[in-house]
């Protein structure tokens, strides 16, 4: 897909007037190639058909308009809640209005700067194991990275989060039973963009349901536990203890045991598949552009476990930044009109569906120079800068904005450096990845890399 070009890999596009029911099927098959090719140049697009209208909104103006002008204006959808509502509770990712505002209060804290750097011992732990867990396939051999990923994303927030490695039992079985899930799960997407008849998610999520039902128990015996330490003055200073003593400024309650529940499912779901996601596609394409994996190595030469460490990694910064506007794992995001409102002079009535697509806006031919190119250099120069605050957007923007986007910087730019420093990465030819949606961008036949020690 990509070789031809030089360029990474972007799924086909489909014609530009296609049937609603084609577009249905192609919708379930995957919403990246579900979509016409000029989406990529359009500022606006609306979707009409009998059940819903919707909005896909390119216009760095608009936006911004939906993200930070009237946040309030453009809540969540509930449909998009009603697939993920039996896993994820009353989480701040599904909640709106006042419950949202006052979680975010007591979440927050936990991920500001001066706690970011709390978390980095536990991070550098978790690319430390990932490192050595890499050892035993860096024979030359075709790996499939995106396990290693998932499985080093997921090891950080358990570090981070409870003080537990992966290997701790409760651990490796909330993982397991995250994959299970997502298996049970494929109709996220497409509930969130047809809204169609209410009773879509639940008639297909019953399996995932008994798989959301056992994730949650097992979080449970987490938090209760750690309640249990908090009360005897023996609980780790880690995330969970920081977010489950803290007060709320405005009202002075604290998370429920039951909200705190729903708070670490989303921790869970949005921290390891967005990272893991992204880790996969940065080192995918370090190794086709060996050029950008050589300069990344040598600054990872100078790695050294403390946070200052990070702030010396440019190269690797703009490499993860790149890999996060060519993939964002989170491709596109769905809000709701809550009255009628004027899009570019055209009449949206309420209850429209408003989609916001960082895979677009990223790749938006108006707004990027080479938009499809990977070229890590960009963001040092004048269109990058630009772009970078009018059209980019992997963590969404505004107060919405994802609670996790400093965490997932450090995140990303150290465990990319310590696999760099460790290992030399090359594609394998037959097997160039190709991107599709599911909850997060991932390559349809997962993606494949040779390792070799350095
Ligand atoms: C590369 C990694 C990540 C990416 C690209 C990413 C992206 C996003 C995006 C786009 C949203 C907004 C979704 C929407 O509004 O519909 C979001 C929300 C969220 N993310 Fe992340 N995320 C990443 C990592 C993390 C991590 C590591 C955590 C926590 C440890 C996290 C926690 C959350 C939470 C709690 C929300 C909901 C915020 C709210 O609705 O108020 N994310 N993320």
């Amino acid at each position: 897909m990509s070789d031809e070009t030089g360029r990474p890999p972007k799924p086909p596009a489909r014609p530009d007037s296609v049937s609603l029911w084609r577009y249905l099927r192609l919708f379930r098959a995957d919403i990246l190639s579900a979509q016409p090719a000029r989406l990529y140049r359009a500022w606006m697009a609306e979707f009409r058909t009998p059940f819903f209208r919707s909005y896909m909104v390119n216009d760095p103006a608009l936006v911004d308009l939906v993200l930070k002008g009237r946040p309030d204006d453009f809540p969540k959808s509930d449909r998009i809640g009603a697939g993920l509502r039996p896993l994820l509770g009353e989480s701040v990712f599904l909640t709106n209005g006042e419950t949202w505002k006052r979680q975010r209060r007591i979440i927050d804290p936990a991920f500001e700067g001066g706690r970011l750097k709390d978390t980095f011992p536990a991070m550098w732990a978790a690319g430390e194991a990932a490192v050595e867990r890499l050892a035993a396939r860096a024979t030359g051999r075709p790996v499939e990275i995106e396990a290693e990923t998932s499985h080093a994303a997921a090891d950080v927030i358990f570090r981070t989060l409870f003080s537990i490695p992966i290997e701790n039992e409760i651990a490796a079985e909330v993982f397991d039973r995250f994959r299970t899930h997502q298996r049970e799960q494929p109709i996220l997407n497409l509930a969130a963009f047809v809204p169609g008849p209410r009773w879509m998610p639940r008639f297909f999520s019953r399996r995932a349901k008994a798989t959301a039902r056992d994730i949650r128990r097992l979080i449970v015996r987490l938090t209760d536990e750690r309640a249990a330490e908090i009360a005897a003055g023996t609980a780790p200073d880690d995330l969970a203890t920081k977010i489950m003593t803290t007060a709320d400024p405005v009202t002075g309650e604290r998370f429920t045991p039951s909200e705190m529940v729903d708070q670490v499912a989303i921790f869970f779901l949005a921290g390891h598949e967005t990272s893991a996601s992204a880790l996969g596609w940065a080192l995918w394409l370090v190794a086709r552009y060996p050029e950008w994996q050589e300069r990344a190595a040598a600054e990872a030469a100078t790695l050294e476990p403390s946070f200052a460490t990070l702030a010396r990694l440019r190269v690797t910064r703009d490499i993860w930044r790149e890999a996060l506007r060519l993939y964002p794992p989170v491709p596109m995001m769905v809000r709701e009109t809550t009255r009628a409102e004027t899009f570019r002079g055209r009449a949206a009535p309420e209850g429209a569906q408003v989609v916001l697509s960082p895979w677009h806006l990223h790749r938006h031919t108006r707004l990027w120079d080479a938009p499809d190119d990977f070229d890590p250099g960009r963001w040092q120069t004048e269109n990058g800068r630009r772009c970078q605050r009018e059209a980019y957007m992997p963590f969404s923007a505004g107060p919405r904005v994802c609670t996790g986007a400093g965490f997932a910087m450090a995140e990303g730019v150290l465990l990319l450096a310590m696999i760099l420093r460790a290992y030399r990465l090359e594609v394998v030819p037959e097997r160039t990845p190709r991107p599709v949606a599911h909850l997060t961008v991932r390559s349809a036949d997962g993606i494949w890399l040779r390792l070799t020690p350095r």
